[in-house]
């Protein structure tokens, strides 16, 4: 094989690898794309994670929200994640110094995760998996769980913050119950003007 051949045959690999990573998971529920620092930070302080919190991290991706939970904010952290090669990611990661009494990660599915302790939910996926993510939220977590979302409002949810510049959306449930079928989960709740005098 000459040496052009090579380097074509490398390159239609290299592609196709970098493809699967981003889009694989894209059957399941969301394709691969990290929570950057700036929206973690503010997710997790929407949520008021505190020591001790369990977060549960649906599609951990490679670790952005799960590292910085458990480093930064002490919490004890689920990560969810479907594809194997983050998954190995995360598991070095954890391995290569990472805070491992606190992170356990579950190679699987979201849909089919027990979400019942978990006291914060954190996600970052696409539409579809928001909407069949919400009947699991609805019936498994306990009142006074908090979910964030980025990117993507939990359908039918109000909001008790909408950060449309960050695009995050916090829930505290069961507050967030309320909305009609018109309600997308990106416009909070309007507190009522006060009585006129
Ligand atoms: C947009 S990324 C989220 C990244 C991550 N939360 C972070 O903090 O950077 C979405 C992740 O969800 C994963 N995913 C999609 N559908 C899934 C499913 N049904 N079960 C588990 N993980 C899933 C994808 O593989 C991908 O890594």
């Amino acid at each position: 094989m000459s040496l052009a051949t090579t380097l074509y045959v490398l390159g239609l690999v290299a592609v196709a690898v970098v493809a699967y990573f981003l889009y694989a998971s894209f059957v399941f529920g969301a394709g691969y794309q990290p929570t950057p620092a700036r929206v973690v930070r503010r997710m997790l302080d929407l949520a008021e994670v505190r020591p001790g919190d369990t977060v549960y991290d649906l599609g951990a991706g490679t670790g952005a929200i799960v590292f910085a939970a458990a480093r930064t904010y002490g919490a004890r952290v689920v990560g969810v994640e479907v594809e194997p090669l983050r998954v190995l990611i995360l598991r070095l990661r954890l391995w290569w110094g990472g805070p491992r009494d606190r992170v356990t990660f579950v190679w699987g599915n979201i849909f089919e995760v027990d979400l019942r302790p978990a006291r914060i939910v954190a996600v970052f996926l696409w539409p579809g998996a928001m909407e069949r993510l919400r009947p699991r939220f609805e019936s498994q977590l306990s009142p006074g769980a908090r979910v964030v979302s980025h990117w993507h409002p939990v359908p039918g949810w109000i909001p008790e913050v909408a950060d449309s510049e960050l695009r995050v959306y916090f829930y505290r449930w069961p507050a967030a119950q309320g909305g009609d079928s018109s309600t997308d989960g990106s416009e909070a709740r309007i507190p009522p003007p006060p009585p006129a005098r």
